[in-house]
């Protein structure tokens, strides 16, 4: 199963929701590569020692891993987190997540500015480029186990929308327009 997407109908509901238009606007996998999102489906059971996961690090040089849960009872500071996840920053990395338990979603800017909501669960492995405008939340389960990837020692540094002066910023929305010609919106 591949993941979903779909444009959000802004609104002031929870978070948590999942925020579909009426009727929902869907979002391929193809609409996700050209803003540079890329997508795998993994085994989940797996994630200890995974060949698959091993052939798709060695690839890409994701040298760094670690776990990450997110649930209210194991972690402090649970509601001050999701609020500085769910705040639109770029990143001067990719972003490299593996859901291995649960699910959430994660937000990233779209043609026109738009809200693409990326609904990830237990077997998806996502990486948002360096510079693209995202954000993060938990879903209704309220519980999700990330894996984090990185190349070399991580930094996980966010970068709070706008940010359009910064390098990785204009370098994504340089690679986006021209690869693409998807203007992306530049303020
Ligand atoms: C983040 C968490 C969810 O960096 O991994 O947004
Ligand atoms: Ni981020």
């Amino acid at each position: 199963m591949a993941i979903e997407a779909w444009f959000m109908q802004e609104s002031d509901d929870d978070q948590r929701l999942p925020h579909h238009k009426n009727p929902p606007e869907y979002v391929s996998l193809d609409q996700l590569a050209d803003l540079g999102v890329l997508y795998w489906n993994l085994d989940p059971k797996k994630y200890e020692n995974d060949p698959e996961l091993n052939k798709i690090r060695q690839s890409r040089g994701y040298s760094y891993t670690d776990l990450l849960d997110l649930c209210p009872e194991k972690v402090d500071n649970y509601e001050q987190k999701l609020k500085n996840f769910y705040t639109e920053h770029i990143h001067a990395d990719e972003e490299i997540r593996y859901c291995v338990e649960g699910s959430g979603y994660f937000d990233v800017r779209g043609k026109d500015d738009r809200w693409i909501r990326i609904s990830i669960k237990a077997g998806d492995l996502i990486v948002l480029p360096a510079g693209i405008y995202h954000r993060f939340t938990l879903d209704t389960n309220n519980c999700i186990k990330l894996m984090r990837l990185f190349v070399g020692e991580p930094v996980w540094t966010p970068f709070n929308r706008p940010q359009e002066g910064h390098p990785a910023r204009k370098e994504y929305v340089k690679t986006v327009t021209e690869k693409f010609g998807l203007p992306v919106k530049a303020h």
